[in-house]
């Protein structure tokens, strides 16, 4: 079809349907003529539109344009007569109309991360089980992470191939010794466990303490199926007069057999921490073999005399469990690296 003749056609369509909007003076005349034009199956658009399809390919661009302002004319001239006439809600023209076959289009919501889920559900049992949440810093100094700990200075575990110490400009010397002196600006690093919340609380809540922290730790672990060098961490601390080992092992079973099912198999390794005494490892039976999911132990009195607290009226346990480990074991996840390749499909299967 030739160009010419298209735009002439367009031309007439637009001035007719003008004239005839600005006479109309019924709302069922203005829905007819609204159908005439504009109709989504055969209105008068619509047909011309489908004859642009016989246009040359060099026309089309110009044919292109001039449809569009035909059909906007169209539109602001139906708009016009419905305001006129005071009708409201002249539909939509060619644009997308109803079409109740076909299927609905499902909003894109997101789902709850795994870990996200597991932190509240750790929050829930203990909270049944009286412990109170708190919340620490993830940037922390060597006081609260090593030294209030009874991690002495010399102590492997502050080695900075081992811990993420921040380098600001003033504390690098410390840092490169992995340490601090009194005189040097500390140094800082981010949180190498969740036991630093435990100095925190005990510096600055009264006695008795029942507390949980749940945050995210940083270690510089190779990732690989069951490490990865940020994690999450849920530590535990019950201060009071009287409190026993007995205790820590029935809350930690209780908690365990709450969050992982009454069937788990747990149990207590001795094992060895500069805070608590005695300490134990926390195993639970997965596949076949013993993974480990967190220390605990009783407090010791050197943590206690750090922070003030006098060891012979008050004793306390503590613990400190890997969230991943807790989670995957829950969810079936085998590998700690699928939490963090953010890949929805993937996190998708585990929404509520
Ligand atoms: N902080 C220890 C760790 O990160 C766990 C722990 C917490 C052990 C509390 C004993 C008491 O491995």
């Amino acid at each position: 079809m030739a160009l010419d003749q298209f735009l002439t056609a367009l031309d007439s369509m637009l001035g007719e349907a003008r004239a005839c909007l600005e006479t109309v003076d019924s709302a069922e005349a203005l829905e007819q003529l609204r159908v005439k034009y504009t109709g989504a199956k055969s209105g008068a658009l619509k047909s011309v539109q489908k004859m642009l399809a016989g246009i040359e390919g060099k026309d089309k661009p110009a044919a292109g344009k001039r449809f569009n302002e035909v059909r906007d004319g169209i539109e602001e001239a139906l708009a016009q007569a419905a305001q006129r006439l005071g009708v409201s809600g002249v539909q939509e023209s060619i644009g997308p109309s109803f079409d109740p076959t076909l299927p609905g289009l499902r909003p894109n919501l997101g789902t709850i991360h795994p870990i996200t889920q597991s932190l509240e559900h750790l929050k829930e049992i203990m909270g049944r089980l009286g412990f109170n949440v708190t919340e620490g810093p993830e940037i922390e100094d060597p006081w609260h992470n090593f030294v209030a700990l009874n991690i002495p200075e010399d102590h492997p575990a502050r080695d900075p191939l081992d811990n993420f110490y921040l380098a600001t400009a003033k504390a690098s010397a410390p840092i490169l010794a992995g340490r601090t002196t009194q005189s040097a600006q500390p140094a800082r690093l981010l949180r190498s466990q969740t036991s630093t919340v435990q100095i925190r609380v005990m510096e600055t809540q009264p006695l008795p303490l029942r507390i949980i922290s749940l945050g995210r730790v940083y270690r510089p672990d190779a990732p690989d199926a069951t490490h990865f060098p940020m994690f999450h961490q849920m530590e535990g601390l019950w201060v009071d007069r009287n409190v026993t080992m007995a205790q820590l092992k029935s809350v930690l079973r209780l908690f365990a057999t709450s969050y992982l099912g009454g069937d788990v198999n747990i149990r207590f390794r001795p094992s060895f921490f500069p805070f608590t005494e005695p300490s134990v490892e926390v195993d639970y039976w997965w596949n076949g073999q013993w993974i480990e999911f967190g220390g605990a132990g009783m407090v010791d009195p050197n943590v206690f005399q750090a922070v003030g607290i006098d060891p012979e009226v008050w004793s306390g346990f503590a613990f400190g469990l890997g969230v991943e480990r807790l989670c995957m074991r829950r969810f079936g996840i085998t590998d700690i690296r699928d939490l963090y390749r953010s890949d929805v499909r993937f996190l998708r299967q585990f929404a509520t």
